[in-house]
């Protein structure tokens, strides 16, 4: 039998319970056991797990629900109370298995509790994973210029992601993944309530939808999600491989701008 080293069963322990909480019990081996297969995993039923570490009381989680029409305001003063509690709950979690493959900070999100404009991109990249904060390396820079064209500065918008994890090698969320982290995202927005929500890409347009439909349908016109209009733009990391899109993320923002009531600039040379 392979011997485990502590490392490995703790990963394959939380592996477990990340299905579990999926509603996944029984797990069947393919094929014929080899010398590189784990035996734990081949037979394992959940019963056989180690005690679970005590979880902390939860409040109730809203479904993750594309709408939220029917969550009640919470006044603005309260809202970075409500956000520090979110945080709390999501601890130093191990949820998924984006928390077993080298990541070095959760990255909740920044920015003001009470913004009226919300950015959510897809997930940390390695300066983000880094610093603990979204969107402060190359992509950060530009959303940055970005944000400024419109007009504002980056400390009165809120910024955030699909996921709060590095992915590694910076490889688009598992739709587990995703799906596990998007119900603390959609709790920040329900605090927040922002008036209008920029997806940054297609990453963000999937789940802040619910489906998959290509960007070039949804860019260009107001859509709904969770009581916000959603406007859905390029990815700042994809306006840096390819600048010629610039003025066309640039109308979209225009959009959000026309929807807050914020006066057009002139659009940026960079
Ligand atoms: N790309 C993202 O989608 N999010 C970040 O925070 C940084 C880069």
């Amino acid at each position: 039998m392979t011997q485990l080293t502590p490392e490995l069963d703790q990963a394959i322990q939380a592996r477990i319970r990340y299905y579990r909480d999926l509603g996944i019990y029984d797990f069947y081996r393919r094929g014929e056991p080899t010398s590189e297969s784990i035996p734990e995993l081949e037979s394992v039923s959940v019963t056989n797990l180690a005690p679970e570490p005590p979880i902390p009381a939860r409040k109730p989680t809203p479904p993750p629900l594309i709408s939220a029409a029917s969550v009640e305001s919470i006044p603005a003063a309260g809202r970075a109370a409500e956000l520090q509690a979110i945080r709390e709950e999501i601890g130093d979690c191990t949820r998924c298995p984006l928390a077993f493959q080298g990541r070095h900070s959760i990255v909740f999100g920044d920015g003001d509790p009470n913004a009226r404009l919300m950015f959510i991109g897809e997930g940390p990249g390695a300066d983000e994973d880094m610093q603990g904060l979204p969107f402060v390396g190359r992509a950060g820079q530009l959303l940055n210029n970005m944000i400024a064209a419109m007009g504002l500065k980056r400390t009165e918008v809120y910024i955030a992601n699909i996921v709060k994890c590095r992915p590694p090698q910076n490889r688009v969320p598992e739709p587990e993944e995703a799906k596990t982290c998007t119900q603390f995202l959609f709790r920040q927005i329900d605090v927040i309530r922002p008036q209008v929500i920029v997806a940054l890409g297609a990453t963000a347009a999937t789940y802040l939808f619910g489906g998959k439909s290509p960007l070039a349908r949804l860019r260009g016109r107001l859509h709904e999600a969770r009581g916000a209009k959603l406007i859905v733009t390029y990815h700042p990391a994809y306006l840096l491989r390819d600048p010629t899109q610039k003025k066309e993320a640039w109308k979209d923002l225009q959009l959000a701008m026309a929807e807050l009531g914020l006066k057009p600039v002139p659009r940026p040379e960079n």
